[in-house]
């Protein structure tokens, strides 16, 4: 038995006149009633393979089977192509049906089709060339983010998925029960008693690995998580899932500045490893999604991020002469609209901005000696807004007590946080990237439902 070669490796070290084995599917079949072509594609790399048939060592029936969709196998020999657009092919010796596909109900016909209703095709939209090199890509950053935290002796934590706490304050969660929602149980009191439930008490899906991360910082040094997280956010808006991916460091010792530092170097190592390991796919994009994407890749690894405080955004967006959909006022939040401006228009490039206003961030993060703000930082990309939210964290006891005291959070749901402050607590920042907004950025996708394989998003959960 010969053994099957990916088209990827195939393409790459071709040898000419040698036999081969390619399994794939069909994506094109063209021809005459003396010779056909088929196009083959494996998923290994964006490209295709071509196959030429010659119908008269074939069986009739057999040829037909091998339409847009179907899935086979061909032996045959690796020879110099005669046509244009490939410079090899494999001229068909033996050719095997493992799946028929109707040409006629197949969903993917030739024509494009539009991203919405590739998104109601999920199942099936990994076989386009854009998705293909969509996912391609999510796999090579995954690989990426192990490598250079590996590489930099940080630790791979494992942060739970059930928690039973809300690490960003914001009250979003997803609940976890293995109780009757028919018939809950109640206290005297007439709220929901979760004595009895699977965990003794409320849980919920993390929104964040942090809290945990943390721990693993105070006694490992470095860690960084990187996983799935939960938002119950009812946001229907291109940049919001219900379910992305973060990747969480969270560094001992570190101030905001190492933070930063950690976070410009960190994104700009992701984009560099794509441009050198990803180009035929991020070409492919660059040629039918988005024409600016190399450039725009090219010019964030080459260029520092600027850096200023959200209260020098805030003079910067005031006094700009815009009109705003929101107002701009010290002390509110800036919406995408601001943080798009700053970045796409009045600087030019990425903006980290810092210290934001206390009431508008988590109660984790390091006050200032201000008593107004903290040091929090955002990092902001043109054409997504916020891909990076990190802080230092706030290392001394009283102050995060009376912080937690302040918010009306339950101090006994963080005893085991706060006893790291009590037991050889340290300065120490970390910072939260979301996978998504990053993937959306190298790839060019203009929605974050199309850079996850299967989007979790409000009234949305099919597959
Ligand atoms: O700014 P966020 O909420 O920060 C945290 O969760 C911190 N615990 C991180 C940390 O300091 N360890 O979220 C971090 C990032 C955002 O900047 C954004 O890129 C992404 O996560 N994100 C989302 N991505 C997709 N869909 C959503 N609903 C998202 N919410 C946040
Ligand atoms: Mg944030």
């Amino acid at each position: 038995m010969m053994k099957r070669i990916k088209v990827k490796n195939l393409l790459s070290n071709p040898e000419l006149g040698s036999d081969v084995l390619v399994k794939g599917w069909v994506r094109t079949k063209r021809g005459n009633k003396n010779i056909i072509f088929v196009a083959l594609n494996d998923g290994s790399t964006i490209n295709n393979i071509q196959v030429v048939v010659e119908v008269a060592s074939f069986d009739e029936n057999l040829l037909k089977e091998i339409s847009t969709g179907a899935c086979i196998g061909v032996t045959g020999k690796l020879i110099e192509s005669q046509g244009q657009g490939q410079h090899i092919e494999i001229s068909a010796a033996t050719i095997e049906i493992y799946g028929k596909s109707d040409a006629e109900t197949y969903p993917l016909q030739k024509k494009g089709h539009s991203m919405e209703f590739l998104r109601e095709n999920a199942h099936l939209r990994f076989r386009t060339n854009t998705f293909g090199a969509v996912f391609r890509i999510r796999h090579a950053m995954a690989f990426a983010i192990h490598k250079y935290f590996n590489d930099k002796g940080f630790i791979y934590l494992h942060t739970p998925i059930i928690t039973g706490s809300d690490c960003e304050g914001a009250g979003e969660m997803f609940h976890v029960t293995t109780m009757d929602l028919k018939n809950m149980p109640r206290t005297a009191d007439g709220s929901v008693d979760y004595n009895n439930d699977f965990f003794g008490k409320e849980t919920n899906l993390t929104v964040s690995g942090q809290l945990e991360g943390e721990l693993g910082a105070l006694s490992l040094g470095d860690i960084y998580t990187f996983g799935p997280t939960f938002r119950a956010e009812n946001s229907n808006t291109p940049r919001h899932l219900a379910e992305f991916w973060m990747i969480e460091p969270e560094m001992a010792f570190y101030d905001l500045t190492d933070n930063m530092d950690l976070a410009e170097d960190f994104v700009k190592y992701l984009i560099r490893y794509a441009l050198d390991n990803c180009i035929e796919d991020l070409e492919f994009l660059n040629n039918m999604i988005d024409k600016a994407l190399l450039e725009r890749l090219k010019f964030v690894v080459d260029n520092e991020f600027v850096r200023i405080t959200y209260t020098e955004a805030v003079s910067i967006l005031t006094s700009s002469g815009k009109q705003w959909e929101y107002q701009v006022d010290w002390g509110r939040d800036l919406q995408a609209e601001h943080e798009r401006y700053l970045v796409e228009e009045h600087f030019k490039r990425p903006v980290i901005l810092t210290d934001y206003p206390k009431e508008i961030k988590a109660f984790y993060m390091k006050q200032n000696d201000d008593g107004k703000t903290v040091r929090a930082m955002d990092v902001l990309f043109p054409g997504i807004g916020e891909i990076i939210g990190g802080s230092q964290r706030e290392e001394q006891y009283d102050r995060l007590l009376s912080r937690i005291k302040e918010l009306k959070l339950q101090e006994k749901d963080f005893w085991w946080y706060l006893d790291t402050r009590r037991f050889g607590s340290a300065p120490h920042s970390g910072f939260g990237l979301g996978f998504e907004r990053l993937i959306l950025f190298v790839t060019g996708m203009a929605n974050i439902r199309d850079v996850i394989p299967f989007p979790r998003t409000p009234k949305n959960a099919e597959f």
